[in-house]
């Protein structure tokens, strides 16, 4: 199976978690998108689920696909999220945010019993920070923050190139929470633990992509089915 036939199977298998009743929270990016739309195909055959988005993006998608929503105000404890991820390692440490949604993203994981994680093999590495790590920044005073993730960056092992990241047009990239994003090119992170806590405990980082003790199980798509990581 290529990568994108191993993020489908993995997303369909991710189907086997879900019970009637259940209230999930719907990742972003093009693994989710292959789980949110399989999810839409049981909503039309009946299943009754309450979702909550974890991006404008993927509110859309789920609504054109008649997928009951609602969010964390209204429906404060979820039973699970399912999501994708741009690098994890064996003990479940995940990178995500590579498409920017990683504050939700991890807000809608953490408000879940469950997080099940759906990738393809090419996600599943034996240490994190190939993937540049996004940082979410507030706007205000953003490259004082930067010079300080950069400092305490290096306090853990990890230098490198971080660019604010830009859109297809050049301009800043703005999260659906009006952020800057900062790619971190670290190469590897020794120590994703310390790291993760030293840079939230900055003035202006609002969070980083570093999920850390929040996936309980994986499903790693293969060449030939699913492999799972965890349990639930
Ligand atoms: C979005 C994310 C995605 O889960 C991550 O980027 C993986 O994306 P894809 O499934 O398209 O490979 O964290 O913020």
């Amino acid at each position: 199976m290529n990568a994108d036939d191993q993020k489908k199977a993995a997303a369909v298998r991710a189907l086997d978690y879900v019970k009637p009743g259940m209230k999930l929270g719907l990742g972003t990016g093009s693994t989710a998108e292959h789980f949110v739309r399989a999810l839409g195909e049981k909503v039309k055959q009946g299943l009754d689920v309450l979702c909550v988005p974890t991006s404008e993006r993927t509110g859309k998608l789920a609504e054109s696909l008649g997928i009951p929503l609602t969010n964390l105000d209204d429906t404060p404890h979820l039973d699970i999220t399912v999501d994708g991820a741009d690098e994890l390692d064996r003990e479940l440490r995940l990178i995500k945010g590579g498409g920017g949604a990683l504050l939700r993203e991890k807000i809608v994981a953490t408000a879940s019993e469950r997080m099940i994680v759906i990738a393809d093999a090419s996600k599943l590495v034996e240490t994190l920070g190939a993937f540049p790590l996004p940082v979410e920044v507030i706007p205000f005073g953003a490259a004082a923050t930067a010079r300080r993730i950069a400092e305490v960056a290096s306090d853990f092992g990890c230098t490198g190139r971080m660019s604010r990241r830009a859109d297809e047009y050049g301009e800043p990239f703005f999260t659906d929470s009006e952020n800057f994003i900062y790619d971190c090119a670290f190469g590897t992170i020794p120590d994703p633990d310390g790291l993760s806590a030293a840079l939230n405990r900055i003035a202006g980082v609002v969070d980083n992509g570093l999920f850390i003790g929040i996936a309980s199980l994986a499903i790693v798509g293969t060449a030939t089915g699913t492999d799972i990581l965890g349990s639930i």
